[in-house]
């Protein structure tokens, strides 16, 4: 069985279907999503539609989820994230504001899968798993294998002794004695410099998991976002990737 592992799709409906359709392309039977369908971009009901038709094994939720369906107030969003999430609000409708507040923080697939958005320690803070010390914090709490994580929008493998470096072709062969934290990277808004869109294949029969880059239709997404009067630092940040 081959999952796609997507997530940080922060509403960019250009992003998701290229990340779909060559998801599908490679042989994923099922999709799991690691939250943050939207915020941030134009297409919050595009998204949620999308990947509510898709064959999804499990949607977890993500803080921009958690802001959009409910009157939270945006305590520790930046300007331009508390602009975009009133905005999210406003276009979401109610049943879909109903559907994004059902999703669980964290869920357990099977033995060798889980999934969250931020940390398995505490996760409705939104702290972030940036090196060992966190991603430790966060395998205390971990049973199966495999936990998939996002949040930081930076594509990362995580074991017990510290970060992974990930070998050329971006493939990860798992032990079978070791656990792993793996961030799948950003469908909608990368932040490591690479534009491109992020998201990971998890091979559970091979026990190997490919972390994936797609190009997609930048220009129409930024298009869509200045239309929408959301901040144009929104926009143009899609271009580097930053
Ligand atoms: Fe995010």
């Amino acid at each position: 069985m081959k999952y796609a592992i997507i997530g940080d799709i922060h509403a960019n409906y250009e992003a998701l279907t290229a990340v779909v359709e060559k998801a599908q392309g490679l042989g994923a039977a099922r999709f799991c999503c690691i939250g943050d369908i939207v915020g941030y971009n134009a297409n919050p009901v595009e998204c949620i539609d999308l990947l509510r038709s898709l064959d999804v094994e499990v949607v977890v939720r993500g803080n921009h989820d958690e802001y959009a369906c409910t009157e939270t107030d945006f305590a520790g969003f930046n300007p331009q994230a508390a602009w975009a999430a009133e905005w999210t609000r406003e276009h979401l409708s109610r049943e879909h504001k109903a559907w994004l507040r059902s999703l669980p923080l964290e869920q357990t697939v099977n033995t060798r899968l889980m999934l969250v958005h931020a940390t398995l320690d505490t996760p409705g803070n939104w702290g972030y798993v940036f090196d060992k010390w966190h991603a430790a914090a966060s395998f205390n709490y971990q049973r199966p294998q495999v936990c998939f994580f996002g949040h930081t929008h930076v594509p990362s493998v995580f074991d017990k002794c510290g970060r992974v470096s990930v070998p050329t072709g971006d493939v990860i062969t798992l032990e079978t004695t070791h656990k792993y934290m793996i961030n799948a990277g950003s469908v909608g808004q990368p932040r490591d410099g690479n534009p491109r869109a992020a998201f990971a294949l998890y091979d559970a029969d091979e026990k190997r998991v490919e972390l994936h880059r797609v190009a997609y239709d930048v220009e129409t997404c930024q298009k869509k976002v200045r239309q929408a009067g959301l901040p144009e630092r929104l926009a143009a940040r899609l271009a580097s990737g930053r």
